[in-house]
């Protein structure tokens, strides 16, 4: 960790200049998941999710609204497919929404669930692209009480994977168990912000140790199906560093470097759990007592590691303040205010923000990636970056024109970014990066934020689902055709 910012440069913007650059065995391609762009909440029989539930009760999402019809994915397949298709890419991530295939969260599939992915799998293929998907992305099936804190939730995800791997393990060139479990932790059971709302504090830490127990059963089941695909997960990593150079300060960001990222990413690559700071040992307890026998399950190998990066953190010590009148608060477009943590993040006021607030800041991307190096070395496999994209105030013009030039740079600089870093010389020298996926293809279901923040490469409108390709659609058709 360090306060100061890595060196930025010229990225290039021109399309064609960038597709020269991406070398042939690279994967670019797009991403999204089933609880944000899906719909359909009622259709083939499929049962509750945490998701649902959350966005019914009062005051959760920013809007008020819910993900009952969302983009309708599942209305407009083959138009979502024709979209892909004629933009070019590679590969296509989504995610199976695991109560549409259990809506008990145990026992066979659901055919009605089992139809749908069946159809999107066969025009994917046929449309010549790749498929990625994730077996869960947030949208765990209610019926399994206690959620993650539920040690039986990971048994329950393992066998869900094997059946998973049994009927689908032809078609898919990658599976990724769970996309993100530190948010899911840390959003959804330490701070209350996300589903299921619980606000545990550091009472929440089962809940990441049985989202990776899950992982590890998920990695077995899916081996024993003989899946044909390369396994991996998909990890939230952000570059932590200290506010200042205040002792207190540099132990909250430790502490936050270890709760978002090390926790994770040393149980699933190395087997351990990360070693704990003093003033925290009473906190992180339950790290120190795991059972051995836990992380041998966890620390399966894998065929790729997924990284999934949107910002740095600098962290300080304390509970937030309310921004001051005037001043960017450091958000995530919560609607409701977090639990207390003895530590908060502040903005970035050097870099511009993105419009969750997020700063945006390439850099950052490459000292994400040389520190999976740096701290995992040979441990570390092959890496896809999973997710990359942000929101911005995209606006439609009466024309019917979405010009989200931001959008433009920002991926055009955090994709020269990641190939710096990789390349010779490059602070991530040696790092295998296998890919890139662009979140989103569609505009969606925000989580907390509702439909009050847009993501995609294609704009919709909620009123009637109707798709419109935004300039930077046509800006990635251009790079991915310039290819050579
Ligand atoms: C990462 C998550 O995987 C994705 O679902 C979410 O929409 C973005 N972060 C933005 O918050």
């Amino acid at each position: 960790m360090t306060r100061n910012s890595p060196a930025t440069r010229e990225w290039p913007r021109r399309a064609s200049e960038l597709g020269n650059r991406i070398p042939s065995d690279f994967t670019l391609g797009t991403t999204t998941s089933a609880f944000q762009v899906e719909g359909g909440a009622r259709d083939g029989g499929r049962g509750e999710s945490v998701w649902d539930v959350f966005t019914t009760q009062p005051e959760r999402i920013l809007d008020g609204s819910n993900a009952s019809v969302s983009a309708d994915q599942m209305g407009r397949l083959g138009e979502d497919v024709t979209l892909l298709r004629e933009l070019g890419g590679d590969a296509y991530r989504f995610s199976f929404a695991w109560p549409r295939l259990q809506p008990d969260g145990r026992g066979g599939l659901n055919r009605g669930g089992i139809g749908f992915y069946d159809r999107l799998l066969d025009e994917l293929l046929a449309a010549g692209i790749r498929p990625m998907a994730t077996l869960s992305h947030w949208d765990t099936p209610l019926a399994l009480r206690g959620g993650w804190l539920n040690r039986d939730t990971a048994s329950r995800f393992g066998d869900y994977a094997h059946e998973m791997g049994r009927v689908f393990g032809d078609r898919l060139d990658g599976w990724v168990t769970l996309n993100e479990p530190a948010t899911v932790m840390l959003n959804g059971y330490m701070r209350g912000t996300h589903a299921p709302g619980a606000r545990l504090l550091f009472d929440a830490l089962p809940a990441g140790h049985h989202q990776l127990l899950a992982h590890g059963l998920a990695v077995q089941g899916l081996r024993a199906a003989d899946v044909r695909g390369q396994i991996g997960i998909a990890q939230a990593h952000t570059p932590v560093q200290p506010a200042s150079d205040r002792e207190e300060d540099g132990l909250y960001a430790e502490l936050y470097d270890l709760l978002h990222n090390r926790l994770f990413a040393d149980a699933v690559l190395l087997g351990r759990y990360p070693a704990v700071a003093e003033p925290f040992e009473r906190e992180l307890r339950m790290l120190t007592e795991s059972d051995p026998d836990d992380l041998a399950t966890i620390h399966q190998p894998l065929d790729f590691y997924g990284l999934n990066y949107s910002q740095p953190s600098r962290v300080a010590a304390g509970p937030a303040q309310s921004a001051a009148p005037g001043e960017p608060a450091a958000t995530d477009g919560s609607a409701m205010p977090a639990a207390t943590l003895p530590f908060h993040l502040e903005s970035f006021r050097e870099h511009p923000l993105t419009a969750l607030g997020w700063p945006n800041a390439p850099e950052y991307l490459g000292v994400s990636l040389r520190e999976l190096r740096d701290r995992y070395g040979d441990a570390l496999p092959p890496v896809y970056l999973t997710e990359g994209g942000a929101s911005f105030a995209d606006r439609q013009d009466a024309h019917g024109v979405v010009d989200d030039t931001l959008r433009i740079d920002y991926l055009a600089e955090h994709l020269s970014a990641a190939l710096d870093a990789v390349a010779p010389g490059g602070v991530a020298e040696g790092v295998a990066l296998r890919g890139y996926f662009v979140r989103s293809l569609l505009d969606g279901f925000e989580w907390d934020a509702g439909y009050t923040q847009r993501f995609g490469l294609v704009w919709v409108d909620f009123a009637d689902q109707s798709r419109t390709p935004k300039s930077s659609y046509r800006w990635l058709q251009k790079v991915l055709a310039a290819r050579s």
